[in-house]
């Protein structure tokens, strides 16, 4: 590892996959590591816009690229795709899985395919994925796994209803440490716990007023304020660091 932080922070090289790579937090990572010279691999579920926007990437800033149609939910549609990228980029250094939905309404109010949803998505697709592209990095002998949790995991974001979504982040952080535990001596696993960030999930007026009125800053973050975060955790930057839970939120769970 250079001892240069700039340097350290250098993706040149790496293969990094991220999950929701089209939308909000996910394209913004994906950019984040291909600015810092990583190729990168961008799984999306419905947004075919991550077609087009792998490719710019590799023009703009010279680095390889691709893009897979994944549900992350479906555990052989992962386990599948993460076999190509070995086949075709020969090695996964970091993996970024990010993603996520929410159904914000109170649990009475929820039907139980809403519920299920919820969990194959948030917990089963991240469980797939780590235990997918954990074997790679045991084979490997190095890895790095980021999960995009939530800071809902830590406390019951009032008011928005969300009781399913907040136990699904709150089983997603203590995974990933548990993670990091198990994969002590090939990988390293860290969590990043968002707060109120201005992307389609975090939309809603609800979520918009909350952040005005609740964050210590009074606002939702931007997404380019989150990128740096994961590039960070991705890179040799944080050689040190594994099973943190990385709280960004404005100020909001003090
Ligand atoms: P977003 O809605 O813009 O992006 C979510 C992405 O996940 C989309 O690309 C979507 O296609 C993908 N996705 C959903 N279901 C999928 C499936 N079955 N298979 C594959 N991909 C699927 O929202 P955002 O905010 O960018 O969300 C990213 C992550 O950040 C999520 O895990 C979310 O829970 C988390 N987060 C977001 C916060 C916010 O305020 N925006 C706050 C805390 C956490």
């Amino acid at each position: 590892t250079p001892s240069n932080a700039l340097e350290q922070l250098r993706m040149t090289g790496k293969v990094v996959v991220v999950t929701g790579a089209a939308d909000g937090i996910g394209l913004a990572v994906t950019e984040a590591m291909a600015e810092a010279g990583a190729h990168v691999v961008l799984w999306y579920n419905s947004n075919k816009a991550a077609i087009e926007k792998s490719q710019d990437l590799a023009k703009k800033h010279n680095v390889k690229s691709a893009a897979h149609q994944v549900d992350v939910s479906d555990s052989t549609q992962v386990s599948g795709t993460i076999a190509k990228v070995v086949q075709e980029f020969g090695k996964i250094d970091a993996f970024v899985a990010n993603a996520g939905m929410a159904i914000s309404r109170p649990i009475l109010e929820q039907t139980l395919p809403e519920y299920q949803k919820q969990m194959s998505v948030n917990v089963d697709g991240i469980v797939y994925c780590a235990k997918y592209v954990g074997e790679v990095f045991q084979r490997q002998g190095f890895g790095n796994l980021i999960i995009t949790s939530s800071m809902s995991g830590h406390v019951v974001n009032v008011p928005v209803d969300q009781p399913v979504y907040n136990a699904t982040k709150a089983y997603v952080t203590h995974f990933g440490k548990s993670l990091a535990r198990e994969w002590r001596e090939f990988a390293r696993v860290n969590i990043v716990s968002p707060g109120f960030f201005d992307t389609k999930m975090g939309a809603s007026p609800l979520c918009i007023n909350e952040a005005y009125r609740m964050s210590s800053l009074g606002r939702q973050g931007h997404v380019k304020e989150i990128k740096g975060l994961y590039l960070y955790l991705a890179s040799d930057a944080s050689t040190y660091m594994t099973g943190s839970d990385v709280i960004i939120d404005g100020g909001y769970t003090l």
